[in-house]
Protein backbone atom coordinates (compact mmCIF):
# COMPACT_ATOMS: atom_id res chain seq x y z
CA UNK A 1 0.00 0.00 0.00
CA UNK A 2 1.48 3.61 -0.97
CA UNK A 3 1.37 6.39 1.54
CA UNK A 4 1.62 10.43 0.43
CA UNK A 5 1.84 12.92 3.06
CA UNK A 6 -0.15 16.11 1.03
CA UNK A 7 0.37 19.28 3.19
CA UNK A 8 -0.61 18.17 6.55
CA UNK A 9 -2.77 15.13 5.64
CA UNK A 10 -1.53 11.26 5.29
CA UNK A 11 -3.35 9.30 2.26
CA UNK A 12 -2.98 5.47 1.46
CA UNK A 13 -4.38 4.07 -2.01
CA UNK A 14 -7.68 2.79 -2.14
CA UNK A 15 -8.88 2.32 -5.32
CA UNK A 16 -6.38 1.17 -7.92
CA UNK A 17 -6.22 3.16 -11.51
CA UNK A 18 -6.69 0.01 -13.51
CA UNK A 19 -10.58 -0.03 -10.66
CA UNK A 20 -11.22 3.30 -11.68
CA UNK A 21 -10.24 2.98 -15.29
CA UNK A 22 -12.76 0.06 -15.85
CA UNK A 23 -15.34 2.08 -14.28
CA UNK A 24 -15.46 4.94 -16.35
CA UNK A 25 -15.54 2.75 -19.49
CA UNK A 26 -19.30 1.39 -18.34
CA UNK A 27 -20.05 5.25 -18.47
CA UNK A 28 -18.51 6.18 -21.62
CA UNK A 29 -20.62 3.43 -22.58
CA UNK A 30 -23.67 3.78 -21.17
CA UNK A 31 -23.56 8.06 -22.48
CA UNK A 32 -22.45 6.93 -26.15
CA UNK A 33 -25.44 4.17 -26.49
CA UNK A 34 -28.05 7.04 -24.56
CA UNK A 35 -26.61 9.97 -26.54
CA UNK A 36 -26.83 8.50 -30.05
CA UNK A 37 -27.38 11.51 -32.43
CA UNK A 38 -28.23 13.64 -29.81
CA UNK A 39 -24.63 15.90 -30.21
CA UNK A 40 -24.60 16.08 -26.32
CA UNK A 41 -22.73 19.02 -24.61
CA UNK A 42 -20.26 17.80 -22.27
CA UNK A 43 -19.83 20.34 -19.22
CA UNK A 44 -16.63 19.79 -17.14
CA UNK A 45 -16.34 21.77 -13.60
CA UNK A 46 -13.00 22.79 -13.51
CA UNK A 47 -10.52 22.28 -11.67
CA UNK A 48 -11.31 18.98 -10.47
CA UNK A 49 -12.65 17.41 -13.64
CA UNK A 50 -10.14 17.67 -15.71
CA UNK A 51 -9.02 14.12 -15.66
CA UNK A 52 -12.58 12.46 -15.37
CA UNK A 53 -13.42 14.66 -18.59
CA UNK A 54 -10.17 13.67 -20.46
CA UNK A 55 -10.90 9.95 -19.35
CA UNK A 56 -14.49 9.83 -20.48
CA UNK A 57 -14.13 11.70 -23.98
CA UNK A 58 -11.65 9.66 -25.21
CA UNK A 59 -13.91 6.81 -24.63
CA UNK A 60 -16.89 8.53 -25.84
CA UNK A 61 -17.85 7.02 -29.15
CA UNK A 62 -20.37 9.37 -31.15
CA UNK A 63 -20.71 12.71 -32.17
CA UNK A 64 -20.38 15.53 -29.11
CA UNK A 65 -19.08 18.32 -27.98
CA UNK A 66 -17.11 19.28 -24.66
CA UNK A 67 -16.52 22.62 -22.80
CA UNK A 68 -15.31 23.69 -19.27
CA UNK A 69 -16.90 25.85 -16.20
CA UNK A 70 -15.37 26.89 -13.16
CA UNK A 71 -17.06 27.26 -9.91
CA UNK A 72 -15.69 27.66 -6.10
CA UNK A 73 -17.16 26.09 -3.63
CA UNK A 74 -14.89 23.77 -1.34
CA UNK A 75 -11.57 24.82 0.56
CA UNK A 76 -9.93 22.34 2.90
CA UNK A 77 -11.43 18.70 3.45
CA UNK A 78 -15.22 20.26 4.30
CA UNK A 79 -17.58 21.72 2.36
CA UNK A 80 -18.60 25.19 3.05
CA UNK A 81 -22.12 24.57 0.91
CA UNK A 82 -21.35 27.99 -0.42
CA UNK A 83 -20.51 28.61 -4.27
CA UNK A 84 -19.89 31.32 -6.13
CA UNK A 85 -20.79 31.84 -9.63
CA UNK A 86 -20.04 30.08 -12.57
CA UNK A 87 -17.21 31.17 -15.13
CA UNK A 88 -16.80 30.31 -18.49
CA UNK A 89 -20.30 29.52 -19.99
CA UNK A 90 -20.07 30.54 -23.20
CA UNK A 91 -21.41 27.94 -25.36
CA UNK A 92 -25.63 28.62 -26.02
CA UNK A 93 -27.12 26.02 -23.84
CA UNK A 94 -30.64 26.28 -25.58
CA UNK A 95 -31.67 23.03 -26.82
CA UNK A 96 -29.08 21.32 -26.08
CA UNK A 97 -28.41 17.34 -24.52
CA UNK A 98 -26.36 18.57 -21.95
CA UNK A 99 -24.13 16.19 -19.60
CA UNK A 100 -22.29 17.86 -16.57
CA UNK A 101 -19.11 16.28 -16.06
CA UNK A 102 -17.66 16.21 -11.83
CA UNK A 103 -14.78 14.99 -10.04
CA UNK A 104 -17.14 13.97 -7.04
CA UNK A 105 -20.19 14.71 -5.63
CA UNK A 106 -20.49 15.03 -1.97
CA UNK A 107 -23.21 16.92 0.03
CA UNK A 108 -24.80 18.32 -3.99
CA UNK A 109 -24.96 21.76 -3.19
CA UNK A 110 -22.24 22.25 -6.38
CA UNK A 111 -24.20 20.53 -8.63
CA UNK A 112 -27.52 22.05 -7.40
CA UNK A 113 -26.18 25.22 -7.89
CA UNK A 114 -24.70 24.08 -11.63
CA UNK A 115 -28.49 22.52 -12.41
CA UNK A 116 -30.08 25.87 -11.58
CA UNK A 117 -28.28 28.00 -13.71
CA UNK A 118 -28.05 25.69 -16.69
CA UNK A 119 -32.14 24.99 -16.33
CA UNK A 120 -32.29 29.11 -16.81
CA UNK A 121 -30.50 28.51 -20.60
CA UNK A 122 -33.10 26.51 -21.52
CA UNK A 123 -31.75 22.86 -22.46
CA UNK A 124 -33.31 20.06 -23.79
CA UNK A 125 -32.23 17.78 -21.42
CA UNK A 126 -29.22 17.65 -17.89
CA UNK A 127 -27.97 14.67 -16.73
CA UNK A 128 -25.00 14.30 -14.40
CA UNK A 129 -22.15 12.12 -15.01
CA UNK A 130 -19.31 12.00 -11.80
CA UNK A 131 -16.15 9.90 -11.35
CA UNK A 132 -17.25 9.34 -7.73
CA UNK A 133 -20.47 9.73 -5.77
CA UNK A 134 -20.25 9.54 -1.90
CA UNK A 135 -24.36 8.81 -1.34
CA UNK A 136 -24.12 9.11 2.36
CA UNK A 137 -23.04 12.49 1.89
CA UNK A 138 -25.55 13.41 -0.71
CA UNK A 139 -28.17 16.14 0.40
CA UNK A 140 -29.88 16.83 -2.53
CA UNK A 141 -32.72 15.46 -4.71
CA UNK A 142 -31.06 15.77 -8.28
CA UNK A 143 -30.80 12.75 -9.45
CA UNK A 144 -26.74 11.45 -10.46
CA UNK A 145 -27.54 9.46 -13.48
CA UNK A 146 -23.98 8.49 -14.41
CA UNK A 147 -21.64 7.03 -11.50
CA UNK A 148 -17.89 5.42 -12.04
CA UNK A 149 -17.44 4.30 -8.37
CA UNK A 150 -19.70 5.50 -5.30
CA UNK A 151 -17.29 5.69 -2.08
CA UNK A 152 -17.97 5.87 1.57
CA UNK A 153 -17.80 9.62 3.24
CA UNK A 154 -14.34 10.05 3.21
CA UNK A 155 -12.03 12.44 1.89
CA UNK A 156 -9.96 10.92 -1.34
CA UNK A 157 -7.52 12.51 -3.75
CA UNK A 158 -5.80 11.78 -6.93
CA UNK A 159 -7.35 11.75 -10.80
CA UNK A 160 -8.19 15.13 -10.19
CA UNK A 161 -9.14 15.51 -6.73
CA UNK A 162 -6.82 17.85 -4.13
CA UNK A 163 -6.24 18.51 -0.87
CA UNK A 164 -5.70 22.43 -1.06
CA UNK A 165 -4.27 22.20 -4.45
CA UNK A 166 -2.04 19.06 -3.92
CA UNK A 167 -2.73 15.60 -5.28
CA UNK A 168 -4.54 16.24 -8.16
CA UNK A 169 -1.64 14.29 -10.03
CA UNK A 170 -1.64 10.96 -8.27
CA UNK A 171 -3.14 7.86 -9.79
CA UNK A 172 -5.94 6.07 -9.14
CA UNK A 173 -7.95 7.39 -5.69
CA UNK A 174 -6.27 7.63 -2.23
CA UNK A 175 -8.04 8.46 0.58
CA UNK A 176 -7.33 10.19 4.01
CA UNK A 177 -5.57 8.20 6.89
CA UNK A 178 -7.43 8.82 10.09
CA UNK A 179 -5.46 9.60 13.30
CA UNK A 180 -6.86 6.67 14.95
CA UNK A 181 -5.45 4.63 12.33
CA UNK A 182 -2.24 6.08 12.30
CA UNK A 183 -1.84 5.21 16.03
CA UNK A 184 -2.84 1.64 15.60
CA UNK A 185 -0.41 1.28 12.75
CA UNK A 186 2.31 3.49 14.72
CA UNK A 187 1.88 0.99 17.26
CA UNK A 188 1.96 -1.87 15.02
CA UNK A 189 5.42 -1.09 13.87
CA UNK A 190 6.31 -0.16 17.67
P1 LIG B 1 -20.31 19.22 -2.91
O1 LIG B 1 -20.76 20.59 -3.35
O2 LIG B 1 -20.34 19.06 -1.42
O3 LIG B 1 -20.99 18.08 -3.62
O4 LIG B 1 -18.76 19.14 -3.23
C1 LIG B 1 -18.34 19.09 -4.51
C2 LIG B 1 -16.91 19.56 -4.64
O5 LIG B 1 -16.19 19.49 -3.41
C3 LIG B 1 -16.20 18.65 -5.60
O6 LIG B 1 -16.31 19.09 -6.91
C4 LIG B 1 -14.77 18.71 -5.07
O7 LIG B 1 -14.09 19.81 -5.63
C5 LIG B 1 -14.92 18.92 -3.59
N1 LIG B 1 -14.85 17.65 -2.83
C6 LIG B 1 -15.85 16.98 -2.24
N2 LIG B 1 -15.42 15.86 -1.65
C7 LIG B 1 -14.09 15.80 -1.89
C8 LIG B 1 -13.07 14.85 -1.55
O8 LIG B 1 -13.28 13.81 -0.91
N3 LIG B 1 -11.81 15.16 -1.99
C9 LIG B 1 -11.51 16.28 -2.69
N4 LIG B 1 -12.44 17.19 -3.04
C10 LIG B 1 -13.71 16.95 -2.64
MG1 LIG C 1 -14.74 19.92 -8.11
Amino acid sequence: MTRVRLHDKDFETFIPEADLSAAIDRVAADVSAAYQGKQPLFVGVLNGAFFFASELLKRVTIECEITFVKVASYHGTRSTGKVSQLIGLNERIEGRHVVVLEDIVDTGHTIRHIMDILAERRPASVTIATMLYKPDAYKQDVPITYVALEIPNEFVVGSGLDHDGLGRNLRGIYKIVEKKALVESDQSIA
